[in-house]
């Protein structure tokens, strides 16, 4: 394939959500077609794409149908296997590489990635017997969180361990997989960076932002993160070192703790655009999903610059999908809705987004008001 990718070719997308979609709507603007790859039927990004291929991610005759229709390929759903992504990059082009997918996929893999890049985590321990636990307990201390190596994502696949009677059960429910202990770590923030890089080793990361959590799905984000200067630049730099050491061509979000001392420690890597990252789509002149596509098709890559300050809002399960006339009917929120047709406790189903002028963002009680009807109680209360 010749890179630049030129006008009218074909990128295709490894899943079928909300990330696959909004890639496609940037990579439509840029003059691209996308193809899907999914297990479902009339999914997210199919509803925006030019072509899908319906079927398993593990099927070798799938993924030989999906590759023959595309130029290069990237994905959104990060559980393919190895062999899977192997078979499908001795076809066309897989960008970000394997190698990168290899290393978030594993928790003890990327910790270890992120220590030899020169990157601070929680201490951490591999073990996969009671035993171990207890040996690993003993060396990093309770409070700690326990968690499977693999496939965990919205805080499924973990166990928190605030005393030693915690240790039999926490273990119980997620034996017999491997399993990861990670020292707690009493944040006073969690943020996070997406950073992009091109082929050519152009680097570029959007402004640290700060998210909140709620039932461990992601309720807020606040553009950008109210750090000092010094640590809203430390944040930067772990991203963008992060992205050099994986010889990253694509995004990639840094997950991050910020502790009560003021330093921050790396949580674990997304390796494509991330749902913290859907306010550059309208406060930034290229978003995270262009920058994506940019970067996969060999174009320019423009700096993450930021125009106004912003605050994404999850709009997640029945509850809040039902918020949606209330949303429109607001002026300022600029709403984003998934296509999905059925409202699940705990699914995002969209997002709002309000945008402020740079370095205007409100305190707490101005984000609420902000968001109107969209605002959730409990995402002002830290507690
Ligand atoms: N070591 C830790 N110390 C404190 N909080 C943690 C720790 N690990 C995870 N958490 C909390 O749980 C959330 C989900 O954990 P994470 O490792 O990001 O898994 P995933 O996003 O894959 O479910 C984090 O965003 C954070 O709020
Ligand atoms: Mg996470």
């Amino acid at each position: 394939m010749n890179f630049p990718l030129p006008p009218n070719s074909t990128i295709g997308i490894v899943g079928g959500g909300q990330l696959g979609r909004m890639s496609a709507m940037a990579a439509a603007r840029l003059g691209y077609r996308c193809h899907i790859l999914t297990q479902e039927e009339d999914s997210p990004a199919a509803q925006v794409a030019a072509g899908t291929t319906i079927g398993d991610y593990e099927h070798p005759a799938t993924l030989r149908a999906f590759a023959d229709a595309v130029d290069v390929i990237t994905f959104e759903f990060e559980n393919v296997s190895v062999e899977g992504l192997d078979l499908l990059a001795s076809l066309k082009p897989v960008r970000p590489s394997p190698a990168v997918l290899r290393v978030s996929q594993d928790r003890i893999v990327e910790k270890s990635f992120l220590n030899s890049a020169g990157v601070a985590t929680a201490p951490w321990r591999r073990l996969s017997t009671m035993a171990e636990l207890e040996a690993a307990v003993a060396e990093i201390g309770l409070p700690a969180v326990l968690k499977t190596t693999r496939l965990g994502y919205d805080g499924k696949g973990q166990a928190m361990l605030r005393r030693p009677e915690d240790l039999a059960p926490g273990f119980a429910t997620l034996y017999p997989k491997p399993l990861i202990l990670e020292g707690f770590v009493d944040f006073a923030m969690e943020i996070s960076v997406v950073v992009a890089r091109g082929t050519d080793g152009t680097t570029t990361a959007f402004d640290a932002v700060e998210n909140r959590h709620r039932h461990h799905i992601l309720d807020l984000t606040l553009a950008p993160a109210r750090l000092s200067e010094e640590a809203a630049e430390q944040a930067r730099v772990i991203a963008v070192r992060v992205a050099q050491a994986v010889d990253l061509v694509g995004v990639l979000a840094v997950e991050m703790f910020v502790d009560r001392a003021g330093r921050i420690v790396a949580n674990e890597i997304a390796p494509r655009p991330h749902n913290s990252g859907h306010w550059t789509i309208d406060a930034c002149p290229a978003s995270q999903f262009e920058l994506h596509i940019r970067a996969i098709a060999g174009l320019p890559l423009p700096p993450a610059t930021r125009h106004s300050d912003a605050v994404m809002k999850n709009l997640v399960g029945p509850e809040e999908a039902a918020l949606w006339p209330e949303i429109l009917a607001t002026p300022g929120l600029i709403p984003h809705l998934y296509g999905k047709t059925e409202a699940r406790p705990g699914r995002k189903m969209g997002h709002v987004t309000r945008l402020f002028p740079k370095g205007a963002l409100p305190g707490e009680f101005g984000v609420t008001a902000a968001l109107g009807p969209a605002a959730s109680r409990e995402a002002v209360d830290p507690t």
